[in-house]
């Protein structure tokens, strides 16, 4: 089986670690050191004896899966990677000074990918070694339970490029979408508008923080409200993302809500950080207005 890079071994990339190592794949993982790539390896493992518990994976599964993610100190390591896909801080700077140290090694038929939730692919395959063979491959979180990978194709991805993808995806058993490489693409473009929306009606009083979320659960069928589901992705993220459409398009219809705006500034990123639209702080989540 292939070998998979993967750069960034936060929730997103420990995820694609997990999934793309239960799918077969050898995978070697990086973070910024070698130490918070071993962490992410410790939390794919705690995922994965979670699975083992409840009788969902067998043990010698599990054992054979983290055989397979080998962390690794730095990017040079990748050399042998078929495909490598950077999950790092949605940073574009960041994201550019990492396609350099990758594009020192990256094999000559092989694939870099980067699963940004909303920066331009055609303008990030700039930074990458060959434009030909970038492409934008965006995960949901969380990986190992969300079915879907949206595949965005810049300017200058070649057909071969896409095929590695799609083989890529369907060896994980995920469904795959095309997108253009437009604001937010497909899910971003369609989801933040809503949280943004839900974020405007809580600012102005249509109705409070549980009942806006319990409408959209059970009025909708969705897993989870738009406010929980904010909280769960981050406040910034949502703003990020969120701008990102308003200042691609420049269509005042994507303006981010005040509110979202300012829970932001107060550092209520949502679960992450403890209080977003909820309070994290007790044994369950419980609205802040
Ligand atoms: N990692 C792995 N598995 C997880 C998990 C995680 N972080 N969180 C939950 N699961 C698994 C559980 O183990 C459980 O598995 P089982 O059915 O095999 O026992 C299953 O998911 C259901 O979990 P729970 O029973 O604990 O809780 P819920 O039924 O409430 O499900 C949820 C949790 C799957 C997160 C569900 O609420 C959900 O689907 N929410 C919506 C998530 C969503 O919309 N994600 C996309 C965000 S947008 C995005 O990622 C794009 C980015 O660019 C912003």
């Amino acid at each position: 089986m292939q070998t998979i890079g993967v750069i960034g071994a936060g929730q997103m990339g420990a995820g694609i670690a997990q999934v793309s190592a239960q799918a077969g794949y050898q995978v070697l993982l990086s973070d910024v050191d070698l130490a918070r790539a071993e962490a992410g390896k410790a939390g794919i493992a705690k995922q994965l004896a979670r699975a083992v518990e409840k009788g969902k994976l067998q043990p010698d599964a599990r054992d054979a899966a983290l055989a397979r993610i080998e962390p690794v100190a730095s990017v040079a390591a990748m050399g042998r990677c078929a495909l490598v896909i950077e999950a790092a801080t949605e940073r574009e700077e960041i994201k550019r000074a990492i396609f350099a140290t990758v594009g020192k090694v990256l094999g000559a038929d092989a694939a870099l990918a980067s699963n940004t939730s909303s920066i331009p692919i055609t303008r990030l395959a700039q930074a990458s070694p060959d434009p030909a063979r970038f492409i934008g491959v965006h995960f949901f979180n969380p990986v190992p339970v969300m079915g879907l990978i949206e595949v965005i194709r810049g300017l200058a991805t070649s057909d071969a490029t896409v095929a590695v993808i799609e083989a890529y995806a369907t060896a994980l058993g995920k469904q795959m979408v095309r997108a253009n490489d437009a604001p937010g693409f497909i899910v971003n473009r369609v989801l933040m508008p809503m949280i943004n929306e839900a974020c405007f009606a809580l600012g102005e009083g249509v109705a409070t923080i549980r009942d806006i979320d319990l409408a959209c659960q059970l009025g909708l069928n969705h897993p989870m409200g738009p406010l929980t589901l904010a909280d769960f992705i981050g406040l910034d993220t949502c703003l990020e993302i969120t701008r990102v459409l308003f200042e691609g398009t420049g269509d005042p219809k994507f303006r981010p809500a005040p509110l979202l705006v300012k829970y932001v500034e107060a550092g209520w990123y949502g679960r992450k950080t403890g209080r977003g639209f909820y309070d994290y702080s007790g044994e369950t989540p419980e609205p802040t207005r």
